[in-house]
C-alpha cells in the first residue's frame, strides 16, 4: 500500500509542526517523520526572544537557521515564532528599559531578524498571547509590552514588522480563542478595529491545545467570522492532551477530536494550515500526555488516521 503522507492530503493548505533542533538529525525517527509529512513548520523555540536576542544587540542566527534550511531542504515553509509575547524573554527586555528604550530594542529586534529572514519566511506569528482571559473586563494580558505600551502594544509590532517587510503574512496568535466566547470576541474586535485603522495584520493564529473531548462546538463558526473580516486563518498549536490513561476508548476520542478540528479548517475556505504543536509523544512540551499524531515510537496514532481521513 502507498504510504499515507499527510502534506499531500492537504493541498490546496499546509500541514506542519513545531520543529525542534533538539531532536532534529539527533534522534532518527523523528527526524524521519518530520522529513517526510510536513509542508510548513514554526520553530518551537528556536526564534523566541530569549533564544535568538539572549544579550541585547547580539543576535545567534544558528538554531533557527538550522530549522529553515531544513525547511528548505524538505520544500516546506517556515512560520517565524515570534516577536511580541510575554514569555520567554531575556531579563534585559523584562525588567528595567524605559518605554523609549523598550520600544527601540522591540524595532530592532524585529527589523533585524526580518531581514536576515527576508525572503525566506512565510509568515510570521507578530503578536503572540497578548489578549486577557480576564475579557470582557480587561481586553490586553499584562505583560511587559503592555506595561510600557498599553494598546498601542500590538500595533506598533504590526506596524514594525510590515515597514520592514511586506511580503511574510502577519499572523496575531492565541490560545483559548478557538470558540466564539468572552476572548474571541476580545480578539475580534480588537483586529476589527485595527483594520478600521490601517493596522497590519494578515491571518490570525488559533493554537489550539485542546484537552479530550473538549473541542469548542463553535470552532468552525469562530473560524468563519475571522474570515469574513478579510483574513487567512490557521490552525497554529494542535495537541490534545488524553488528561487520563491512553487506552483504546481515548485514542479513539482523540482521533475524532483532531478530526473535528482539522475538518473545521477544511470547512473554513481562508484557513490556509494547520500545525500541530510537535511531533510524537515522546518529545512533547505536554509531558505525559500522549497529546501529538505519533506516539513515542514513531508510530502513527488513531489520531494519524483521522487527520488524513479530514483533509
Ligand atoms: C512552548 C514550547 O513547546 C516549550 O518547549 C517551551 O518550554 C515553552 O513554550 N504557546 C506558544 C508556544 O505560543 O510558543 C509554547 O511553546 C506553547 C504555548
Amino acid at each position: 500500500p502507498s504510504p499515507i503522507i499527510l502534506r499531500n492530503l492537504a493541498v490546496p493548505r499546509f500541514f506542519g509542526a513545531a520543529a525542534n533542533t533538539t531532536f532534529l538529525y539527533h534522534d532518527v525517527n523523528y527526524t524521519e517523520v518530520i522529513s517526510t509529512q510536513f509542508s510548513i513548520f514554526t520553530p518551537e523555540n528556536e526564534m523566541k526572544w530569549e533564544n535568538i536576542e539572549p544579550e541585547q544587540g547580539i543576535f545567534d542566527f544558528s538554531a533557527p537557521d538550522e530549522i529553515v534550511h531544513f525547511a528548505e531542504s524538505v520544500d516546506a515553509k517556515v512560520r517565524g515564532h515570534n516577536f511580541m509575547w510575554g514569555n520567554q524573554l531575556p531579563a534585559w527586555v523584562n525588567t528595567s528599559l524605559s518605554a523609549t528604550e523598550l520600544d527601540r530594542a522591540l524595532e530592532n529586534h524585529i527589523t533585524t531578524i526580518m531581514n536576515h529572514y527576508r525572503g525566506k519566511l512565510y509568515a510570521w506569528d507578530v503578536i503572540n498571547e497578548m489578549i486577557s482571559d480576564n475579557a470582557p473586563n480587561e481586553t490586553f494580558k499584562d505583560n511587559i509590552w503592555t506595561q510600557k505600551f498599553g494598546e498601542e502594544a500590538m500595533p506598533k509590532a504590526l506596524t514594525y514588522a510590515r515597514a520592514v517587510d511586506k511580503q511574510p503574512k502577519l499572523y496575531i496568535n492565541d490560545y483559548g480563542t478557538e470558540g466564539i466566547n468572552a476572548k474571541s470576541d476580545a480578539l475580534y474586535s480588537v483586529v476589527s478595529s485595527f483594520l478600521k485603522d490601517g493596522v497590519a495584520v494578515d491571518a490570525i493564529g488559533f493554537q489550539c491545545h485542546f484537552t479530550l473531548n473538549q473541542i469548542p462546538d463553535t470552532l468552525a463558526r469562530n473560524l468563519q467570522r475571522f474570515a469574513d473580516l478579510g483574513l487567512d486563518v490557521a490552525i497554529t498549536e494542535l495537541d490534545i492532551n488524553l488528561d487520563g490513561p491512553a487506552n483504546a476508548t481515548a485514542l479513539a476520542q482523540q482521533a475524532q477530536d483532531y478530526w473535528t478540528v482539522v475538518n473545521a479548517c477544511v470547512q473554513t475556505n481562508r484557513c490556509v494550515s494547520v500545525t500541530v504543536w510537535g511531533v510524537s509523544d515522546d518529545h512533547s512540551w505536554i509531558p505525559n500526555g500522549e497529546v501529538l499524531p505519533w506516539n513515542a515510537e514513531k508510530q502513527p496514532k488513531p489520531a494519524f488516521y483521522a487527520i488524513a481521513d479530514a483533509f
